[in-house]
């Protein structure tokens, strides 16, 4: 009969995303409960190929789950995508005889997931944490809904400085190749236009928007460009309106890493828990190298590898939403 596991290492990896803590402590009691050993591994990949491994008590996550940021901090780790850096990290795992992984973390962390388990024969299991949402197989990844939420808090303001001024704001967000932090909160605060890679914009199209809108004195205006649209972000698109609309009074304002940090929302902490509880559930089952996810408000196992491979889409639908409703 095949033995058990009964040691598993949890890290984050990539860039942080509130919700991340409510996650590790879910592995942890998890783990705990079935009578597991927990260890936690420092900076993500890092803390595998430097040997930064801690065991991890009931009381270790105790006060976290409300808690922005990472307790096992997280890093993009260059040297795990090397042979040569893999093979300390499994020397280093060997060393504290942990079995199996929990990976918090984004796409290109599940990547170097799938690679190490090829390699090494180390069952890994996935948790999607990235305020991007741009991971097929969820509906939602751990800290999306934070971030949204605080881009949609700063948007707010800034329509309210906005509406005073009579003027146009290019809000840049998050979101790296994708556009669903741009779209949430652009739909959310009632922005005028929504620009996002996914959806091609034409600049005459929106040149000719702004000139309607002047002639019907609608000069209270908000655009939230995803920072990966084409038009290259906030900056480049303020100096091309400049140019084409001189009369045009126009700001810029990047929101920035605000948007990855802050106490998690309530759904965030829920969805981090239902799916720690359920990675530890998955290495107990034996169903490896899969990522955890919540489709329709169930939770789903995807193939780790077709995270890897695909991207959400977003569709026409929304689209027609934005248009239909910001006039
Ligand atoms: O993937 C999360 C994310 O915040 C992206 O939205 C953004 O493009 C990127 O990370 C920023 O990375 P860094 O913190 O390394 O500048």
């Amino acid at each position: 009969m095949k033995k058990k596991i009964t040691k598993i290492g949890v890290l984050t990896s990539g860039g942080d995303s509130p919700g991340m803590n409510a996650a590790i402590r879910a592995v942890v009691r998890t783990g705990i409960y079935y009578g597991m050993e927990v260890y936690g591994i420092m900076r993500g990949y890092s803390g595998m190929v430097d040997n930064e491994i801690i065991k991890l008590e009931s009381k270790s996550v105790a006060n976290i789950i409300q808690r922005g940021g990472t307790i096992l901090k997280t890093s993009r780790c260059q040297d795990f995508f090397t042979p040569e850096g893999r093979k300390k990290a499994y020397q280093n795992l060997k060393k504290h005889g942990i079995e199996a992984l929990i990976i918090i973390g984004g796409d290109g962390s599940f990547k170097g997931a799938q690679i190490f388990s090829n390699e090494f024969n180390i069952p890994c299991v996935g948790l999607p944490g990235t305020i991007d949402k741009d991971i097929a197989g969820t509906d939602f990844t751990i800290g999306f809904d934070t971030a949204v939420n605080t881009a949609v808090e700063a948007i707010d303001k800034i329509r309210d400085t906005a509406d005073a001024h009579d003027r146009l704001f290019i809000v840049e967000v998050m979101g790296r190749d994708a556009g669903y932090i741009a779209l949430h909160s652009g739909i959310s605060t009632g922005a005028e236009h929504i620009l996002i890679p996914e959806k091609k914009t034409k600049v005459a199209d929106l040149i000719e928007s702004f000139k309607e809108k002047e002639k019907r004195k609608k000069l209270v205006n908000i655009i939230v460009i995803a920072e990966g649209d084409d038009f290259g972000g906030a900056d480049e698109l303020a100096k091309l309106l400049s140019k084409e609309l001189p009369k045009i009074d126009l700001r810029v304002c990047i929101l920035g890493h605000i948007q990855r940090g802050g106490a998690p929302s309530c759904f965030d902490r829920v969805i981090a828990s239902r799916m720690g509880y359920h990675a530890v559930e998955c290495i107990l089952e034996e169903k490896f190298n899969v990522f955890i996810g919540v489709v329709n408000n169930k939770i789903s196992y995807t193939p780790i590898n077709e995270a890897v491979k695909k991207k959400q889409r977003i569709s026409e639908e929304w689209m027609k939403i934005v248009k239909i409703l910001a006039t």
